[in-house]
């Protein structure tokens, strides 16, 4: 009886140790990108692990910012000039960065962003997400505070995003000189005012 116990234990390490050779061997056939998806479990633990982590009195940190057309307006404006370029400009993530990412940028009109807290919305955005591309904004001012809980308003506005909201968030992301050039161009061009270009 009593030689029976440690034989046991030998065969528990030994499959064991079978099983992380078998996931290592597994993972390396596997390789190594960015462009897939996480797996739903994956996400879930994740998801649950922020949870976790973000402190009690930040996920209930009610929004000091009243939902006014103002502050959405305020932080549509921050939205296309710093977050729209992994996010997109109506939260959908479907633009060629966002895309790229693992995990990638979530769709922000779902349910599972939607469900978070403003207090969570404003602590991730503040502090980042460790491990992903989400950098953290805060720059412990009054002043980024406030504009980080504009952008919670705004993130809960995404729903309902208009046309004209849309077009104006286009011309409020950035643009590089060449880009800027390129549109002075076609402007000039097509009031009449550029010269041809053939
Ligand atoms: C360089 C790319 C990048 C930029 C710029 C960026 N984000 Fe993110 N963001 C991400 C990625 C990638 C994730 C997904 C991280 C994850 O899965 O945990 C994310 C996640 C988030 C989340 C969590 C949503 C959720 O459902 O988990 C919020 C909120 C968010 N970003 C807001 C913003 C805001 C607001 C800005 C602009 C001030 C911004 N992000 C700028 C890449 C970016």
């Amino acid at each position: 009886m009593a030689a029976t116990r440690p034989r046991r234990a030998w065969i528990a390490v030994a499959v064991a140790l079978a099983m992380t050779a078998g996931a290592a061997a597994w993972l390396r056939g596997a390789g190594i990108t960015s462009r897939r998806k996480p797996w739903p479990l994956e996400e879930a633990a994740a998801r649950s692990m922020r949870r976790y982590l973000i402190p009690g009195a930040a996920r209930n940190a009610p929004n000091p910012v009243s939902p006014t057309p103002e502050a959405i307006r305020a932080g549509m404006a921050h939205f296309a000039d710093h977050c729209a370029t992994c996010h997109a400009n109506d939260g959908s993530g479907d633009i060629a960065l966002g895309r790229s990412m693992f995990p990638p940028a979530p769709d922000m009109r779902s349910e599972a962003t939607q469900s978070m807290t403003d207090g969570e919305l404003f602590y991730v955005i503040e502090r980042g997400i460790p491990f992903t591309g989400m950098p953290a904004w805060g720059n412990g001012s009054a002043e980024g505070r406030r504009s980080t809980w504009e952008l919670v308003r705004f993130i809960r506005h995404l729903g309902q995003m208009t046309d004209a909201e849309m077009r104006e968030m286009e011309d409020l992301n950035p643009r590089s000189p060449a880009d800027e050039k390129q549109a002075k161009d076609i402007d000039d061009f097509l009031s009449g005012r550029g010269k041809i270009i053939k």
